[in-house]
């Protein structure tokens, strides 16, 4: 699908089904992505207070630390459960990343933390990414997010089951097809490879494009510690995994281990000069 319309499973998911608001405070993994996005954006985003544009920011978990840190947030949602949620943190509003209804060269950032992952129509994330381009101002900063194209491979080892018919036969799909139908569990998903994001970041004429490993190639044994009987990840085991993920940053080949990329990309300082 291509139209502005989004997905029936991914509303019904985000609407209905999951509790976006808690998945980066409370599990282990969404720990280690909520401390690494913070660390990764930081490097990039200019001095505060600069206008930050958090596309497909939910409730709010990103806009609250940047709204600490002096930034001025908008956050962009199409789900509106997550939009009252967010309208506690910051100005907060219903919208789709492929079509912002906000000025040309109007924010510093923008961030796309979650549409790309949930449009498997490559005319969708390019839209979305010439809509970002379009809102930041020369020099400023884009910033967007993916699922990695093999982090299912991995999750699904630490629940214990990737052994079983059923998810085999599913987790082999994502990787062949680099797409998830939404049908049972998750909704609706489209998985990069890291390459991948960085030629469409690229296409839609951003330069400087970097691409990092969120939560690097040791998430998964942290996932495990949490999902299978025991005392579950020790805080030694966190920051452990955490410190490789840092580690990893210069070894582009443990890209494709980690759960989440990372890509950010500058708009070029003279266009509309
Ligand atoms: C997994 S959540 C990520 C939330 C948050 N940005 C984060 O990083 O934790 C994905 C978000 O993308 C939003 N989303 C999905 N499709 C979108 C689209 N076409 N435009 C804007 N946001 C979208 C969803 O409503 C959801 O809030």
């Amino acid at each position: 699908m291509s139209n502005l319309e989004l997905a029936p499973s991914v509303m019904r998911f985000y609407g209905e089904t999951v509790n976006e608001d808690s998945r980066l405070r409370c599990s282990a993994d969404g720990q280690m992505e909520l401390v690494r996005t913070q660390e990764l954006l930081r490097r990039f985003l200019p001095p505060a207070p600069a206008r930050v544009l958090d596309v497909g920011g939910a409730t709010g978990i990103h806009a609250e630390w940047l709204v600490k840190d002096g930034y001025d947030v908008v956050l962009v949602d199409p789900v509106p459960r997550h939009v009252e949620r967010a309208s506690v943190v910051c100005d907060a509003y219903v919208g789709d990343a492929r079509d912002l209804s906000e000025p040309d060269a109007s924010f510093d950032v923008v961030q796309l933390f979650g549409p790309l992952y949930h449009l498997p129509n490559p005319a969708d994330r390019s839209k979305a990414l010439s809509e970002a381009r379009r809102v930041v101002k020369p020099g400023g900063l884009v910033a967007a997010a993916a699922i990695n194209r093999y982090a299912s491979l991995f999750e699904h080892v630490t629940y214990a089951h990737l052994h079983t018919e059923r998810m085999r036969a599913s987790v082999s799909k994502i990787l062949a097809t680099a797409e998830y139908d939404g049908v049972r569990g998750f909704t609706l998903a489209y998985f990069h490879r890291a390459e991948e994001l960085v030629a469409e970041l690229t296409a839609s004429g951003l330069s400087d494009v970097q691409v990092f490993g969120i939560e690097g190639p040791a998430w998964s044994l942290v996932k495990a510690a949490e999902q299978q009987p025991g005392e579950g990840p020790t805080e030694a085991l966190i920051a452990s995994a955490l410190e490789a993920a840092r580690m990893a940053e210069p070894y582009p080949e443990l890209l494709a281990a980690s759960s989440h990329l990372l890509a950010v990309g500058r708009v070029h300082a003279d266009v509309g000069a």
